[in-house]
């Protein structure tokens, strides 16, 4: 007899569901047999997920909610889990980047960048734990980069708002271990998505020509599979978990490599927008 997919009959909540990364997982949930409930703020995009989402194997949802807002998050989590039932799996992907160098960083906007990137994910959480705990089961899945693993030229504050995402985490899946609750963590290197272009970055792909993105759909994929297999954190290409390696044995090395391969960003190719 086939082993069930495990992510069958799972009522699966999805933060930033809208576009890149979110939107792949949340198709490929639907198609996996859960039942998703797809969450972001663009109102066009979100009627798109959700009609994808709503027939599918088990009907899912598009529910607005900013994860920045205390009340959307109340309302959107009651909301879902009145017509579909308890959330199972929570994947906290909303994300924004920013892309300054570490010294002339705006706190303001800092501290929009970890509304979104840390307290987003801890206030969705918080939402749907004392429910998990109660039933003694439920997944927690942490979106973060390999730039909450090392550091990044211009992205100290991106960096910061993943590095703190990872920590949290890290903690957290040791407060609810003995609670019946997973907490994965997930790093994906850079990804080909609109992430570059909303974070005010438009010629990313020209400045990094010949590092390779990954995909969307891959990257779901493995996000995914590291939560099937139900790994505690988990590098999403080979290139990235070998580059990790070198930085914990080697720094000094890597950091010469990177001096010598990497040409300096033009900083005027930089705009600034709202998170
Ligand atoms: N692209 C990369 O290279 C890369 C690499 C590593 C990690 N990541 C991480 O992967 C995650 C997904 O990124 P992506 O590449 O798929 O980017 P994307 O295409 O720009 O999607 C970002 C998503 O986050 C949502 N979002 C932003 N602010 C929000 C808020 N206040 N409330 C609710 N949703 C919000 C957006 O939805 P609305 O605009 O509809 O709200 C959108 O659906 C992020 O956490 C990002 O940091 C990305």
């Amino acid at each position: 007899m086939p082993t069930p997919d495990p992510f069958e009959a799972k009522v699966a909540l999805v933060t930033g569901a809208t576009s890149g990364i979110g939107r792949e997982l949340a198709r490929r949930l639907a198609r996996r047999g859960a039942a998703v409930v797809a969450t972001g703020r663009d109102p066009e995009a979100l009627a798109a997920v959700g009609r994808e989402v709503a027939g599918a194997v088990r009907p899912g949802i598009a529910l607005a909610m900013d994860v920045t807002r205390d009340d959307d998050v109340a309302r959107a989590v009651a909301e879902a889990e009145a017509r579909l039932g308890p959330v199972d799996l929570l994947f906290n992907n909303a994300g924004v980047g920013y892309f300054r160098d570490g010294w002339e960083l705006d706190l303001e906007r800092l501290g929009r960048v970890m509304d979104v990137n840390l307290y987003g994910a801890i206030r969705v959480t918080q939402a749907v734990l004392p429910g998990m705990r109660q039933r003694r089961r439920g997944t927690i899945v942490n979106v973060a980069s390999v730039a909450g693993k090392r550091g990044y030229p211009r992205l100290a504050g991106y960096c910061a708002s993943k590095y703190a995402l990872i920590g949290w985490s890290d903690g957290l899946r040791r407060d609810v271990e003995g609670d019946g609750i997973g907490v994965t963590v997930v790093c994906p290197p850079a990804v080909d998505t609109p992430f570059f272009d909303r974070a005010g970055y438009g010629t990313y792909r020209q400045d990094h020509a010949g590092i390779p993105m990954m995909s969307p759909g891959d990257v779901a994929d493995g996000i995914l599979d590291a939560v099937a297999a139900g790994r505690r954190e988990a590098i999403l290409s080979p290139r990235a978990r070998a580059l990790y390696l070198l930085s914990v044995l080697a720094p000094g090395a890597l950091d010469l490599i990177q001096r010598r391969l990497k040409k300096p960003i033009p900083r005027a190719e930089f705009r600034d927008v709202e998170p």
